[in-house]
């Protein structure tokens, strides 16, 4: 049995640096704290520091009927003066041949530890150049999901640690390389990368990738399928299977807005276009920010453009995280809570103050709970510097990354107001471009740059956030108008002083309905909902957010009504912030059995991100 959490993995730590000094433009202050020592990353067997991929050629054959890929990836490598070997991160990946400079070489393969894998250590010379490796990929390969039949579909999704299970690479976020594919795929299907893209299918079915930007390898993506494209602005559009792309077109028209908006806010957008590439339910997260072309669940098609900040969240990651990247999963937060913040500043920069403050409520009512459930099971948890050794970087994905990593820019930008802030992030964008961000790095740098006299940096008390448990005094506290009022209706409501038909339902935006159902407490009762559904028809409702709301409360209250709608959600769609509650309510509530017998009928629909989480959730074995 594999549990994630309870892992005792012993591998040699890699000392993780110098890579990727595109930018010369750093002033000396700048330099002196990239020079820093950089925290080591326990998820990479690779040593950067002694030889580093720059450039990766890969050369790739994509077969459904076995679900493999037969590839050759060379790399371009720079030594030091020193250097006997380069090691790679490889994970159940078959290697057939290694050569250097184009002569068989000799390798070493290591013992497999569960997540991270085996070290692939190739010996080379200082003046090696140029590395290949031959190999196969496994038909179970974590990092892929394969759809069979008729819509036969392939995509990757590599983050945190998945890329060496589709390609060996030196898979610590401190690394960056560009990077070139061919990649051969079955005619009647297309190939989409994290890269200069295709956007008409050809008759070869061969497809030529260009990555002239350095990135980290867990933003490497690969999907195939039948996909159309369809231009939305003069940088931007979206692909989609046939029967999606009208209303993926209508749903993502505004992505050029967003863009400008971006731009606007801190600086110019780095990799030229902005796609966006609808995937299969099956896709494990809401989305995926590949570089050039954002992965996205099918699930944030609306129909009215509802949940358009989920492109807003995966567009602000072409600065925060793409263009400056967290050093080591432990820094995550300068990943996610950047992009939280960048987002709702995008969301407000288009939609008014008044919808992203809603967004910035629900994203503080999520933290406050799940804070409270951190704290109950491993406080440390809260720190926004993570403690990641020995565990699956994916226990890090929780609101402390993203919503106290927003709180925490946001308290910065009310410390020093939001001129300076704004300036202080577009210079710290440029300053830093294509190179990587460690927590303490950080704080270095903000303390130079933005908290320049003690008084502020008491103000801010850096330290409660950074490595203190739970919220500190001085986090704001969000509360939209508009959600206070639903509160106030939700209240009323309870006390049976407002009829649920006067619940102004039709009026509300989405995060008005959501807010409304996610506060059903145990006041609420099964007529209650019962009422809400008659009255407003909310089963089917085509916001799945708003859905999946009505279903967790459907699920603690009986509602067998929506069981038909609950199991059909659940065996459609692999989106883990959806699967995880809706299970663990189920546990909670004694329905266990349900649970089980659905996700027999949903597991093979999922994603190896989602399995493993549901798994160890219904005590399944892994294996
Ligand atoms: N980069 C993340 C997804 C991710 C994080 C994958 C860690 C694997 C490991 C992506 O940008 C993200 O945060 N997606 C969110 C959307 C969002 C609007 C908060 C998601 O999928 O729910
Ligand atoms: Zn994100």
């Amino acid at each position: 049995m594999r549990i994630i959490n309870t892992l005792t993995v012993v591998f040699s730590a890699a000392i993780l640096f110098g890579c990727g000094n595109q930018n010369s433009t750093n002033t000396k202050k700048t330099q002196a704290i990239l020079d820093m020592k950089r925290a080591t990353d326990q998820h990479s067997y690779s040593k950067p520091s002694e030889s580093v991929v720059k450039h990766l050629e890969w050369d790739a054959e994509v077969h459904f009927d076995s679900k493999t890929i037969d590839a050759t990836a060379t790399y371009t490598v720079e030594s030091s003066d020193d250097a006997e070997r380069i090691i790679l991160d490889i994970r159940e990946l078959n290697i057939k041949s290694v050569k250097i400079d184009g002569v068989d070489a000799s390798y070493e393969i290591g013992e497999e530890m569960p997540f991270i894998g085996s070290p692939l250590s190739i010996d080379i010379s200082p003046e090696t150049k140029e590395v290949s490796v031959e190999y196969t990929t496994q038909p179970g390969a974590d990092a892929f999901l394969w759809v069979d039949g008729e819509d036969a579909f392939l995509f990757t999704q590599s983050q945190a640690i998945l890329a060496r299970t589709w390609i060996p690479c030196q898979d610590s976020p401190g690394v960056r390389f560009t990077y070139n594919a061919r990649v051969k795929v079955p005619s009647n299907t297309m190939a989409l990368m994290s890269a200069e893209n295709p956007t008409q299918r050809n008759s070869e079915g061969v497809y030529d990738f260009k990555m002239t930007q350095p990135i980290p390898s867990y933003l490497m993506a690969l999907a195939v399928g039948n996909v159309e494209f369809r231009s939305v602005g003069e940088h931007t559009g979206v692909y989609a299977t046939p029967d999606l792309i009208d209303a993926a077109e209508y749903e993502f028209a505004e992505m050029e807005d967003l863009l400008v908006a971006a731009e606007g806010l801190y600086g110019k957008y780095r990799w030229e276009r902005y796609d966006l590439l609808v995937l299969p339910a099956a896709f494990p997260f809401g989305g995926m920010e590949n570089p050039r072309l954002t992965f996205a669940t099918p699930t944030i098609i609306a129909g009215d453009r509802s949940l358009v900040s989920l492109v807003a969240h995966e567009l602000a990651h072409s600065w925060s995280g793409n263009l400056v990247t967290n050093s080591t999963w432990d820094d995550f937060w300068l990943n996610e809570g950047f992009t939280v913040y960048f987002e709702q500043r995008i969301m407000e920069a288009v939609y008014g103050r008044e919808i992203s403050e809603m967004l910035a409520s629900l994203s503080y009512q999520g933290l406050i709970k799940e804070v409270e459930e951190i704290m109950d099971l491993n406080p440390s948890d809260t720190h926004l510097r993570l403690h990641l050794k020995d565990r699956n970087p994916d226990d890090g994905m929780t609101a402390i990354a993203y919503d106290k990593g927003y709180m925490f820019l946001r308290m910065l930008e009310e410390t020093v107001g939001r001129k300076k802030f704004d300036l202080f992030l577009k210079e710290y964008f440029n300053k830093n471009a294509f190179q990587v961000m460690d927590t303490d790095n950080f704080i270095a740098y903000l303390n130079a740059n933005l908290l320049t006299t003690e008084e502020l940096q008491d103000q801010a008390m850096i330290y409660d956030w950074i490595d203190g448990e739970g919220l500190p005094s001085n986090c704001p506290e969000v509360m939209s108008d508009r959600i206070k009022k639903v509160d106030n209706i939700f209240y009323f409501w309870t006390q049976n002083d407002i009829v649920t038909k006067n619940i102004p339902w039709n009026e509300w935006t989405y995060q008005e309905r959501y807010r409304f159902l996610s506060n059903t407490n145990d006041e609420i009762t099964l007529e209650d909902l019962e009422e809400l559904n008659t009255q407003f028809d909310i089963l089917s409702t085509g916001n799945n957010e708003v859905l999946f709301a009505w279903l967790e409360q459907a699920i603690f209250k009986n509602h067998t009504e929506s069981y038909p709608r609950l199991e059909e959600f659940l065996v459609n769609i692999g989106r883990r912030k959806f699967l995880t509650p809706l299970y663990r309510a189920m546990l909670e509530t004694g329905q266990k059995e349900m649970a089980l017998d659905i996700y027999s009928k949903a597991r093979g629909n999922y994603h190896s991100v989602a399995t493993v989480t549901m798994d160890e959730l219904l005590g399944l074995d892994s294996e």
